[in-house]
């Protein structure tokens, strides 16, 4: 199959990236961040989570957050809803789309969620039905798609289940996380595989963790079947509290990077995303995890000296 011409990214850089901090990143630096994340072309902004603040004291600011986000035209801004109170209280804040998350492992969803995978998804049936009554989209999310921190292994049947049962239930897109990012490009294909054969390639999206370095890879090889839409971190922010060890999502930058090269069209500024990254990286007091953004920013800086 040839490439796909164009790719949409979710950046998920406001929730999956900063939901790990250790120190409480203040609501207006996450608002900033949302803002310019929209400057630089993204269309759809993972915004923040409406859990239970003891499980995630990080995202306990969410309707703050989501009262000063500055919206601006065509531009998405989903939040994850683990369950009713959740869609309710995002509903409530003004949240147009929403994303429920279960996982392709039992142990997983236990450690995540707190509940077995059958039961989130008894969980998730009268969230998707609320949020369709109101309006609002649901996306979801299958976790450990290419392996589990808990149980290892995780087969692609396993997987194509969950995500078969998500999509059944109304999810108008299912994004695949490869959570702990130990999964490589051939695992990579044989899961996606196994997902299309229940869920139709369009509505597949890839959520990879870059713990291992092998995300853009998986990416490279989610193209390849056609996959078109890519969960990625600004400045590669980010972890899941329930996945010791994980390091964030593949930084957007790297993602844009990559497409530029194939010639696929992101619609983003990549010159602003660096910069989006260098900033939120310095409000953090830390160097971006993004490769191709300290690369740009060392030529930057070189090209200023001279
Ligand atoms: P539980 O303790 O089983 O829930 O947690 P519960 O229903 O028994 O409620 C316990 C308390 O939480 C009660 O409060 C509820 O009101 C409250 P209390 O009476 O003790 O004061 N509560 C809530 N508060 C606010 N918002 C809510 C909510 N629900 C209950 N929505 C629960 C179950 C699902 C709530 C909990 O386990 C939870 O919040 N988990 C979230 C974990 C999480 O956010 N993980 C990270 C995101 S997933 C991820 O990163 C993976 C992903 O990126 C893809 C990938 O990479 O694989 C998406
Ligand atoms: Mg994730």
């Amino acid at each position: 199959m040839s490439l796909p011409h164009s790719v949409r990214i979710v950046d998920v850089g406001p929730r999956d990236g900063l939901q790990n901090e250790k120190q409480q990143v203040p609501a207006d630096t996450k608002v900033e961040l949302i803002r310019r994340l929209g400057e630089a072309g993204l269309k759809s902004i993972e915004a923040t989570a409406f859990v239970s603040p003891k499980w995630v004291p990080q995202m306990a600011d969410n309707a703050e957050v989501m009262a000063k986000i500055a919206r601006l035209p065509g531009v998405s801004y989903p939040v994850l809803v683990p369950n009713e109170k959740g869609l309710e209280a995002a509903i409530a804040a003004g949240a147009k789309e929403v994303a429920v998350f279960g996982a392709a492992s039992e142990a997983f969803s236990q450690k995540n969620i707190n509940c077995s995978i059958a039961e989130s998804l008894a969980r998730f049936r009268p969230v998707v039905e609320a949020a369709k009554k109101a309006d609002i989209a649901v996306r979801g999310y299958v976790s450990c798609v290419l392996g589990c921190p808990y149980q290892g292994e995780v087969a692609p049947l396993a997987v194509a289940e969950v995500a078969w049962a998500l999509y059944e239930m109304g999810c108008y897109e299912i994004s695949l996380g490869d959570t702990i990012g130990s999964g490589t490009p051939e695992k990579t294909k044989a899961m996606i595989e196994a997902v299309a054969k229940r869920v139709p390639l369009k509505k597949i999206a890839g959520h990879y963790h870059d713990t291992y370095g092998m995300a853009v890879a998986n990416i490279y090889a989610s193209l390849e079947l056609g996959v078109a839409v890519f969960d990625a971190s600004v400045a590669g922010l980010g972890g899941c509290p329930y996945a010791a060890g994980a390091s964030g999502n593949v930084a957007t930058e790297d993602v844009v990077w990559l497409l530029k090269g194939l010639g696929i069209d992101s619609g983003i500024d990549l010159d602003k995303l660096v910069d989006t990254g260098a900033w939120i990286a310095a409000q953090l007091g830390r160097e971006s995890g993004s490769k191709v953004a300290r690369a740009l920013l060392a030529k930057r800086a070189k090209a200023a000296c001279a």
